[in-house]
């Protein structure tokens, strides 16, 4: 496979370019076996590119399936981490299959052309999240950061936002990944529901109550009267999950060789803190790059 050392992380990651997008070395094997993954009719796929909200859309997308089940008092995102609510297709292949009926929401980093056969043949449904490129890329700069554990002094962002524009990052090309869930979107619209962070930040009620209503789940008029909606928003929150327990000492096992400690899904989550590390130079560098590779799709991601 094609393969970069990334100068940014002083080579400590190097990451490798299969059926078009770049991951770590095991991701090839990891999509390969997913393969085999039997989607069905009522299965919920949440998707997304790296640091573009997929923790929160996780946590929302359960809480909303399971709140029959499980009040916001009982959830079981108060004691388990969102990403063993809703696992990893790529990463919990067998653990979904042997126990398919627990897990009715599942998630995936890959891109929509090497998704499983059985998902594009099911008909199951699929939330897409997206994000402003450059608040996705200052967030994903900290976060690999802190994974291969380089200092910050240590790591240039200046290089980190030149690998990125290059499109070489986990997942990336960023644009490229959203464009191919946009495309399949446009052929099936009534599969895909994409939702952008900055949205459901700016108007987290009326995103919310669409997401439930997309995924077959809708609000009653009782429920939003009991204030369930805002109850599922509050128990989501940034400010919520990132205080809990088990989210700020817990471990995320991503497979048996490799565990990360799972405080670092959760930072600032602010908008618009790449005005911290931008350039003027950098923020016309990649709007101009953006608009090149968006021109004429609908799609916005400044
Ligand atoms: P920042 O690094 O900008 O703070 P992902 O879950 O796709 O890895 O994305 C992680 C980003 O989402 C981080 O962004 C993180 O802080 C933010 N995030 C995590 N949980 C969130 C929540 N409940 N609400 C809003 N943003 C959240």
């Amino acid at each position: 496979l094609p393969q970069h050392t990334c100068t940014w992380l002083q080579g400590i990651m190097t990451l490798y370019k299969y059926q078009g997008f770049w991951n770590v070395q095991n991701f090839s094997q990891k999509t390969i076996l997913a393969q085999s993954y039997k989607a069905q009719p009522s299965d919920i796929l949440v998707c997304s590119c790296p640091k573009t909200g997929t923790t929160w859309l996780k946590a929302l997308t359960f809480a909303i399936v399971t709140r029959k089940k499980f009040d916001e008092l009982a959830s079981p995102l108060l004691t388990t981490l969102p990403h063993d609510c809703v696992p990893f297709l790529e990463n919990h292949l067998e653990k979904i299959q042997k126990n398919h009926s627990d897990f009715p929401i599942i998630a995936t980093h890959l891109p929509y052309s090497s998704l499983p056969e059985s998902v594009i043949t099911s008909g199951c449904k699929i939330v897409y999240i997206y994000r402003n490129i450059k608040d996705v890329l200052v967030s994903y700069y900290h976060f690999v950061r802190e994974l291969v554990n380089l200092p910050l002094e240590d790591a240039s962002f200046e290089a980190a936002f030149d690998e990125y524009c290059q499109g070489i990052s986990s997942s990336g090309p960023y644009w490229d990944h959203i464009l191919e869930f946009w495309k399949a979107s446009q052929e099936m619209p009534e599969r895909f529901l994409f939702l952008k962070y900055e949205d459901l930040k700016k108007e987290p009620t009326s995103n919310v109550k669409r997401l439930a209503e997309f995924l077959g789940y809708p609000f009653s008029t009782e429920e939003e009267k009991a204030g369930v909606v805002e109850n599922i928003i509050q128990l989501c929150s940034f400010g919520n999950l990132s205080t809990l327990e088990v989210n700020k000492s817990g471990k995320y096992q991503a497979d048996e060789h490799f565990a990360l400690e799972h405080r670092l899904f959760f930072r600032k989550a602010k908008d618009g803190d790449w005005e911290n590390y931008f350039t003027n130079e950098m923020k016309e560098k990649i709007d101009k790059l953006i608009d090149e590779k968006l021109h004429g799709t609908g799609l916005v991601l400044k």
